[in-house]
């Protein structure tokens, strides 16, 4: 049971979650500092703890940069403030006042604390929110700030919370890196002492990083040890720092916008912070995945029960080369394997024949489809699949109808030169006209075209971030833009409630909390190189799970890397999330065809457990050897193995997969080969799976849980 209580002897406020508890309480200043974030307390015992920067300090310290639930700039600070403003008269220190608390029960099984305050002279209200789950570990915190008085204030820094570890001997930090087509690179290493600084200033979310982080104290494994993690639900530019004290503690915070980037709030104004969810485990770095592929699931999710379909998605297929009669018979394959949702990417409207033109000018191409969309969207009905779509809302060419009609609608500065990338400008979405503009066009569009699916993708990073005609526009877009982004899809949702969405940036730019809240899936990366695939997948599922990572099946060689793998390999990798196809079907042979027909039918066949399953990272693709994952259903009747192997040398030992989470006493049967192992084995034991010779070579397991049904002595079923 989770639930939020506070000890008004002490001045303690204990948040406890399943597993886990959290504790803090304003100090003799009357700032809120923080007192415990790990494994279960009592309320009786969080009182005797010892806020990090109790005890006296020498004029030389100030108060240490950790233990605080919101550092600010102002009094004796030196570390990273979480809040930092500008009072209208230039003061810049913020003085904490507490004022009160609530503690309140939003929905059945959530428990939600706001602690409120107020500057000691100066009117600015700041209200720090915490929410806990039933079902969960994850602690959710954002952050309220309110002008209360008459003139502005500069929000120069406004994180949504800062955490703070309890003391350890060392500390080490797990996260992702990346760029385009190589996203989700997972690194761990030591946190140095200093900051430490993840960070997008690009406008999104970033193929470079991400934004979450693992910290332990440099001895957790896959499996246990304990972790402590983060997840920023934000989808535009965003900023964590992670400070290793000289004090020997360790502590971060973060928030949206990035160096340099600050917010006015205006007389009566109120700005909230995106949710920062954190997340303690002593489960290692598998238990931290598990439970924050749950709480995705649980919390996140528009529709996390749905299963995706398997789709088919027009891009390395034909391009560009997008019109009527090609995508009907792309359409008639695509149904003969098994896709369930035909998707045609880019190059369907305007003037839109490569990437230099044609963007924002959203009406189907009269020449590629003379009568609109309408015939290609009914065929695909007709055929018994869904009907998706690409655009790109928030994008323009400079030859465009769009453009020449409206200038002054990109991200710009004045006397700068517009920086195109892809040939393309940012529409400012945080221009209300804007935001309108494309909700009004895609709400039609979809409308119009019983569209049951959108790949909203966004193609380049902000540059000359200007909104010239907005009194402190560079200011406000970094924010407003995201809303208004947020607005739009929300907008679109409500509209049509069976309307699903994918979220892609050039693959992986733009995957976070923020936009899988009101989208139905991600698409990871524009590398489609089953090979890099395994590793780019590996980091992606840290933290997010498989019922939102779209993966599809490209033909050979790979039109980015050149490499050439086996299609059984190709596809053994998708199934490892939703499966799609993405080959040039016209072109596949009738032998190519069948064997993909079959791993269609055999990932429907499994995929409840790998979309709705639990997941463990058997090994990790940490070497040539074979990379293992694993997927459980919930009630662990059913379990589904996938391993991929790069190439294996001679001599060199196979390494036995231990299974994870069966009952021991459990026995499963192999749906292929009608083989009983007992769990017991498979656990403490392990398997080595036949894998083909050769490398790239790929199989998987499905294994059904049979202890109701008598087995002979050599294991088979007796029925
Ligand atoms: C980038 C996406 O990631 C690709 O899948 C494709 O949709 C192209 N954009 C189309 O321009």
């Amino acid at each position: 049971m989770s639930a939020i209580s506070f000890d008004p002897t002490s001045g303690v406020w204990l948040l406890s979650t399943v597993r886990t508890s959290y504790a803090m309480r304003i100090d003799h200043t009357g700032a809120p500092c923080h007192l415990a974030w790990g494994p279960r307390l009592p309320l009786a015992a969080v009182g005797r703890l010892v806020p990090p920067h109790a005890g006296d300090v020498s004029s030389f310290e100030g108060r240490s940069p950790a233990g605080e639930e919101l550092p600010v700039d102002g009094g004796a600070r030196y570390g990273a403030p979480s809040l930092r403003v500008r009072f209208a008269d230039g003061t810049r220190a913020f003085e904490w006042a507490h004022l009160d608390h609530r503690i309140s029960e939003p929905a059945p099984g959530t428990t939600e604390l706001a602690l409120e305050f107020g500057d000691r002279h100066y009117p600015l209200a700041v209200t720090l929110h915490y929410r806990v789950h039933d079902d969960t570990d994850v602690i959710e915190r954002w952050t309220v700030l309110r002008n209360t008085g008459r003139e502005p204030i500069a929000v120069l820094r406004a994180d949504s919370a800062a955490w703070t570890l309890p003391p350890r001997d060392d500390y080490r930090i797990s996260h992702v890196t990346g760029q385009w087509s190589a996203e989700g690179l997972l690194h761990r290493e030591p946190v140095p002492h200093g900051e430490t600084v993840l960070t997008s200033r690009r406008g999104i979310t970033s193929h470079h990083a991400n934004p979450w982080l693992m910290l332990d104290a440099g001895d957790a494994t896959e499996d246990r040890g304990e972790v402590w993690s983060a997840a920023l639900a934000w989808s535009g530019g965003w900023h964590l720092t992670v400070q290793r004290t000289s004090d020997g503690r360790t502590a971060f915070t973060g928030g949206a916008g990035h160096d340099g980037t600050a917010l006015p709030l205006g007389p009566g104004e109120e700005y909230t912070t995106p949710r920062f969810a954190a997340l303690y485990t002593d489960r290692g770095f598998g238990g931290a995945s598990r439970s924050w592929h749950a709480y995705v699931l649980a919390h996140v999710l528009p529709h996390p029960d749905e299963t995706r379909p398997v789709l088919f998605n027009s891009w390395e297929a034909t391009g560009f080369d997008v019109d009527e009669t090609s995508q009907k018979e792309l359409a008639a394959q695509a149904a003969k394997l098994g896709v369930e949702l035909y998707v045609v990417d880019d190059g369907w409207f305007g003037g839109r024949r490569d990437d230099t033109a044609g963007l924002g000018d959203w009406a189907p191409a009269a020449e590629r489809f003379p009568q609109g969309l309408g015939p290609l969207v009914e065929e695909v009905h007709r055929l018994g699949m869904r009907f998706g779509l690409w655009v790109e809302p928030e994008m323009v060419n400079p030859d465009s109808d769009l453009y020449r009609a409206h200038p002054e609608w990109v991200l710009h500065f004045p006397h700068r030169t517009r920086t195109e990338l892809r040939n393309q400008l940012v529409l400012n979405f945080a221009r209300d006209d804007v935001a309108e503009w494309a909700y009004t066009w895609l709400t039609r569009l979809v409308a119009d075209n019983a569209i049951d699916f959108l790949k909203w993708d966004m193609n380049r990073a902000f540059s000359e971030a200007g909104w010239p005609a907005q009194e402190d526009g560079q200011d406000l877009l970094w924010t407003r833009y995201v809303l208004n982004l947020y607005g739009v899809i929300d907008r679109l949702r409500a509209d049509h409630p069976g309307l699903r969405i994918e979220t892609c940036s050039g693959g992986g730019g733009r995957v976070d909390l923020g936009i899988l809240s009101r989208t139905d899936q991600a698409w990871p990366s524009d590398n489609t190189d089953a090979a890099d695939r395994v590793t780019i997948q590996h980091g992606f599922g840290q933290i997010y799970p498989a019922r939102v990572m779209a993966a599809w099946v490209t033909d050979v060689p790979n039109q980015l890397t050149g490499r050439s793998v086996p299609m059984r390999y190709r596809f053994h990798v998708a199934m490892a999330g939703v499966l799609a196809v993405g080959g040039d079907l016209a072109h596949w042979t009738q032998e190519e065809l069948t064997q993909g027909a079959e791993m269609v039918a055999r990932y429907k066949e499994v995929r409840h457990i790998v979309q709705h399953g639990t997941q463990h990272r058997l090994r990790g693709p940490v070497d040539d050897g074979p990379t293992a994952v694993q997927y459980s259903t919930q009630d662990r009747r059913e379990v589904f193995v996938l391993v991929w192997q790069r190439a294996p040398r001679h001599g060199m030992p196979r390494p036995a997969l231990r299974l994870a989470g069966l009952d021991p006493a459990a026995r499963y049967r192999d749906a292929a080969t009608g083989a009983v192992h007992h769990a017991s084995v498979l656990t403490g034991y392990g398997i080595t799976p036949e894998l083909p010779a050769g490398d790239w070579s790929s199989t998987s397991l499905h294994l059904i849980r049979v202890d109701d049904e008598a087995v002979d002595d050599s294991g088979r079923s007796a029925s």
